[in-house]
C-alpha cells in the first residue's frame, strides 16, 4: 500500500487574511519567493506522492495556472539565456507529477472538501495537506508520516503540543502512547474550550487517512461553526479502525494567520542561501 495521492483542500475563504485574500487565494501568498501551495506540493512530492488533487473554489484559478506550463515565459527565459530561472519555472511541476482539480461548490467545511475528492481517491490510503500550515522538517514532515504509515498501516494525524489557551484553534486528541512519538488515539474533539480539551496535543495540517473516512464524513451532521468537520469524521473512524497521532519532528508556521505568515517569512528569509546574510544584516540594523 503506497501513499501516492494527496488532497490539497484550497477552497476556504481565508477570512483571517483579508483584504489580501479578497480576490486571490491565500494558498498563493508567497513566503519569501514561493507560494504556500508550492511548499505543500513539494513536501508531498518528497514523500513519494505523485498524484496531487486540489479541491478548489471560486477565485482559485491562479493555483491551476501556477502548476500549468507557461510556454511564453519559458520561451522568453530561454531566448534571454536565463537558464537558472528557466529551471526554477520548470521545476514547479516535475514531469512525473499529475495535477487534478475538482471543485467544492460551497465552502461547507474541511470534511466536505475532502469528501469532494472521494471519486478520485478510490480505495487507497491518501494524504491531506493544508497549505496554510507551512511545515519545515528534515526529513519533510509528510515523509516522516509515510514512514510511520508503512509500519502501522493505519490513519495518522500530525500533532504538536499547543498552549492551553489556544485549544480553540485546533482539533485536540487524547490517546495511549505507543512510543515516544506515537499515540493510539482514543478521542478527538474539534476546537474545544481549554477546560474541555482532552490534552494539549493539537492536530496540524497533515494527515494520512484510509478511505474509510469517506463513509464517516458522508454520514455526519454539521459540527463546530456549522461546518462539516474532518475532525468529526476522524472521530467516527476511530470507532472502526485504529488511528494514530504522530508528534512530528519539525516546525509549523500557521500561515493562515498574519502573525504566523510574518514569522515564516522572516525565518525562511534568514535561512535562504542567497538572501539570508543580507537580510540578517538588515534586521540587525533595525535596532529593535
Ligand atoms: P481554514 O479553517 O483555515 O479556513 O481551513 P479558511 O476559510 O481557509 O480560512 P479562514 O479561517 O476563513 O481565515 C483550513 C483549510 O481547509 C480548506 C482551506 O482552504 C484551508 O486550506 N477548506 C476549508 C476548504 O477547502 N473548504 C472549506 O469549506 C473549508
Amino acid at each position: 500500500m503506497l501513499v501516492n495521492k494527496a488532497i490539497f483542500p484550497v477552497a476556504g475563504l481565508g477570512t483571517r487574511f483579508l483584504p489580501a485574500t479578497k480576490a486571490q487565494p491565500k494558498e498563493m501568498l508567497p513566503v519569501v519567493d514561493k507560494p504556500l501551495i508550492q511548499y505543500a506540493v513539494e513536501e508531498a512530492y518528497a514523500a513519494g506522492v505523485r498524484e496531487m488533487i486540489f479541491v478548489t473554489g471560486r477565485h482559485k484559478r491562479p493555483i491551476e495556472d501556477h502548476f500549468d506550463m507557461t510556454v511564453e515565459l519559458e520561451l522568453a527565459l530561454e531566448q534571454s539565456g536565463k537558464q537558472a530561472l528557466l529551471e526554477v519555472v520548470r521545476s514547479v511541476k516535475p514531469d512525473d507529477m499529475e495535477c487534478i482539480y475538482i471543485r467544492q461548490p460551497q465552502a461547507l467545511g474541511l470534511g466536505h472538501a475532502v469528501l469532494c475528492a472521494q471519486s478520485l481517491i478510490g480505495n487507497d490510503p491518501f494524504a491531506v495537506l493544508l497549505a496554510d500550515d507551512l511545515m519545515v522538517g528534515t526529513p519533510p514532515v509528510l515523509q516522516q508520516m509515510v514512514e510511520q504509515f508503512d509500519e502501522w498501516r493505519a490513519s495518522i494525524l500530525a500533532v504538536q503540543e499547543v498552549p492551553p489557551e489556544q485549544t480553540r484553534r485546533y482539533g485536540i486528541v487524547a490517546g495511549t502512547p505507543v512510543n515516544e512519538r506515537m499515540l493510539d488515539v482514543t478521542r478527538i474533539v474539534e476546537k474545544p474550550a481549554p477546560e474541555d480539551a482532552p490534552s494539549n496535543l493539537g492536530v496540524a495540517g497533515r494527515y494520512i487517512l484510509t478511505p474509510g473516512i469517506f463513509h464517516e464524513i458522508a454520514n455526519q451532521k454539521r459540527g463546530v461553526g456549522g461546518e462539516i468537520q474532518l475532525t468529526d469524521g476522524i472521530s467516527g473512524l476511530l470507532r472502526r479502525e485504529k488511528v494514530f497521532a504522530y508528534r512530528y519532528d519539525g516546525k509549523r508556521y500557521d500561515c493562515g494567520s498574519k502573525e504566523g505568515f510574518l514569522q515564516a517569512n522572516v525565518e525562511l528569509a534568514l535561512a535562504h542561501a542567497e538572501l539570508g546574510p543580507g537580510f540578517r544584516q538588515f534586521l540587525r540594523a533595525l535596532e529593535l
